[in-house]
Parts: structure tokens; C-alpha cells; sequence
């Protein structure tokens, strides 16, 4: 069993807690919020649970094994070093930190001193990415050309963070975690209209082997799209993350370029045959991550979203802001 303390309680905490109370394998011991009614809240839904203002009280306890925290970004390198200092397992919350020597800082003290850190990127344990995933490995796309994805919606306006930091992290774990290789190269636009950072990105990464990825994050958009496009060489896909059914379908459509012999003009034959929509898993990611952070942890298991999936996103997230500073402008990783 292993006894979490939680710090932060706000938009995301409650979903950590909830998750966490409902395991098996995990007590949620405390929850730590410097808001009294973010605690008064705690209370209510969770009367068995102990609450407290100061994360000392954490850090300090002798019960606790793991603390997630769930603060601002700002706020995550402090309290992961604290936790990791103080001997505790720690789940962090995406964007690991707010930059790379931070994160290299963390994940050096966690393997001194033999904890686990991992990073919240709660999309690769939807149904949705463990079945994609299932498709590029198994090769049923055959080889990847692009990743498109479009995440636009009406807010929610960040005070610390652009737009870039809250919704790219999805889309730049998810390709982390499916597209063979590390980009070698970011570039990026974007411009800020109300409170001074970026309320619209377009960010393009290129990946080895041809491969290329786009990311479209905007909270200035009228309505709410999670659309990506997969493109490989034998299928391609569309992932519709708002709809209830059929998030994935997969068309058996491609193109093939012959160049004749004496012929001046290339040869085009495209293929257009079946649509299928896979089952996809129902259960809820959090449910699933937490669970598996828990067995790492009583496991000895490096988890695959670990301090260096977190670094590789926080990394992508600079060179990304750095090409916006400067208008667009190659920047190589
Ligand atoms: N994985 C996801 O899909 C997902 C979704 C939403 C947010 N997030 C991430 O979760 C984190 C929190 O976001 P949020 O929207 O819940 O923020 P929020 O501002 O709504 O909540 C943060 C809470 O932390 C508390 N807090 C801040 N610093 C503290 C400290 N030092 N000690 C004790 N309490 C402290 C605040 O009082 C507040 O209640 C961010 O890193 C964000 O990127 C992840």
C-alpha cells in the first residue's frame, strides 16, 4: 500500500485525489492546499481524509511513501526537490518544470536517492493513444509521415503560462511516446492578444526519417476541437477526441508515386479502401496511471513517463517559445 500526500487542490487535485482514494494499491493520507477552501472542499468529499495548509507537514512525515503534486508549474521544482530530499516517490504534474536544468536537477537527485518521479502526461493512458500506440508498433500504419493535431477551445486563460506550456505538453507527450526517434528541430509562431502571452500557437517539429509534426494550440477558438491526423505509409487515422464513439477510424488510404521509364510525368495511383473503427478502452487514464504508478513504485519499475519523458516535453516546450521569440526562426534540439 502506498500512502500519497497530495499538494493542490484546485482545477486538476481533485481528480489525482479521487483517483487515488478509489485504488486498492494507494491511501491518499493527506491533502495539502494554502487554500482554506480548496480544504474545506477536501472535507466535504473526503471526510476520512486529513488536510493540512503547509507542505512541511508532507515532507515530514514519517508514513508518507509518494507526494503528487498538483501546483502551477512555477511551483513544481521546489516541491518535487522537497519531497525527493525528504525520500518521497513523486508524481508531478505536466509541464514537469519551467525549464530543462530544473528537470535535469530532479531526475539526478531521484536516482541518487533511488525514488521514482513521474510526470502527469495523463493522454497516453487514454484508450485512445494505448491504441494508437498498438498501431504503429504492431506497424499497421506502416511508416509514419505526419502527426497533425489541432487542440483549440475557449480557455481556460492560464495567469503563469502561455498556451503553449498548458496544452502542447499533450500533444508532445503523446508524439514522444509514438513517433520512433527524438525531433531534431522545432519551429514557431504564435501571438498574444489579452494578458501578455501566447494565446495562439502553431508549433511544426521535425522528427527523423521524414517524419513531421504540427500542433495547433489556441484558447481564443469559438468552439472545442481535439482532432489529430495520423498519416503512414500503408493507413492513416483520425482521431476525434471529442466524440463518444468512434474516436479512432482508420481508412486504408495512401498514395504511390512510380516514375515511369521514358516518361516525363510521375506515376500517381492512389488507394482508397476500408474505414474501421477500432474498439477503444473505456477506462478512465487517471485510474490507469495512477494504478501504474503505484506498481513502479512497489516494483522497482522505471515508468515510461518518467522524469525523462518530462524533461524531453519541457525541452520541446523552450526551443518552441525560443522560435516564437524570434518569429519563427529554426531552432535545433
Ligand atoms: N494532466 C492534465 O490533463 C492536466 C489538466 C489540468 C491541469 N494540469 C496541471 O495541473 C497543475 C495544476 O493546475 P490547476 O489547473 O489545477 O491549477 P489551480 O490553480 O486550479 O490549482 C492549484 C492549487 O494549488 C494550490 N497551491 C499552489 N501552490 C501551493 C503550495 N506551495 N502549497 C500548497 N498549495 C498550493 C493553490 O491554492 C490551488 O488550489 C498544472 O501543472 C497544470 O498544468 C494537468
Amino acid at each position: 500500500m502506498i500512502r500519497a500526500g497530495i499538494i493542490g487542490y484546485g482545477y486538476w487535485g481533485p481528480n489525482i485525489v479521487r483517483n487515488l482514494h478509489a485504488l486498492d494499491s494507494a491511501k491518499v493520507e493527506v491533502v495539502c492546499d494554502k487554500s482554506a477552501s480548496a480544504l474545506a472542499r477536501v472535507r466535504k468529499a473526503f471526510p476520512d481524509v486529513k488536510t493540512c495548509s503547509d507542505p512541511a507537514e508532507i515532507f515530514n512525515s514519517p508514513t508518507i511513501d509518494a507526494v503528487a503534486i498538483i501546483t502551477p508549474v512555477w511551483t513544481h521544482y521546489e516541491l518535487a526537490k522537497k519531497a525527493l530530499e525528504n525520500g518521497k516517490h513523486v508524481f508531478v504534474e505536466k509541464p514537469f518544470t519551467s525549464c530543462a536544468s530544473q528537470a535535469e536537477e530532479l531526475i539526478e537527485l531521484a536516482a541518487r536517492k533511488k525514488l521514482t518521479i513521474m510526470v502527469d502526461h495523463t493522454f497516453l493512458f487514454t484508450g485512445a493513444v494505448r491504441k494508437i500506440r498498438e498501431l504503429t508498433e504492431s506497424g499497421v500504419l506502416g511508416n509514419l509521415y505526419y502527426y497533425d493535431s489541432l487542440r483549440v477551445n475557449l480557455g481556460l486563460f492560464q495567469h503563469d503560462v502561455s498556451v503553449i506550456w498548458d496544452l502542447a505538453p499533450h500533444d508532445l507527450s503523446i508524439m514522444d511516446h509514438l513517433i520512433k526517434g527524438h525531433p531534431e528541430a522545432v519551429v514557431a509562431t504564435g501571438e498574444k492578444h489579452l494578458n501578455g502571452k501566447e494565446d495562439i500557437a502553431f508549433i511544426t517539429l521535425y522528427f527523423p526519417n521524414n517524419v513531421i509534426a504540427h500542433i495547433n494550440v489556441n484558447w481564443l477558438s469559438p468552439v472545442k476541437i481535439r482532432m489529430t491526423l495520423i498519416g503512414g505509409q500503408k493507413k492513416m487515422l483520425v482521431w476525434n477526441d471529442i466524440v463518444a464513439d468512434e474516436k479512432i477510424r482508420i481508412y486504408d488510404k495512401g498514395v504511390q508515386i512510380q516514375s515511369g521509364e521514358g516518361l516525363r510525368d510521375l506515376l500517381v495511383s492512389y488507394r482508397s479502401g476500408d474505414m474501421w473503427a477500432p474498439q477503444v478502452e473505456q477506462l478512465e487514464a487517471l485510474r490507469v496511471e495512477l494504478d501504474y504508478f503505484t506498481d513502479c513504485i512497489q516494483n522497482s519499475k522505471a515508468p515510461f513517463n518518467d522524469g525523462h519523458a518530462g524533461l524531453r516535453v519541457v525541452r520541446m516546450l523552450e526551443a518552441a517559445e525560443r522560435s516564437i521569440q524570434k518569429r519563427g526562426e529554426l531552432i535545433k534540439l
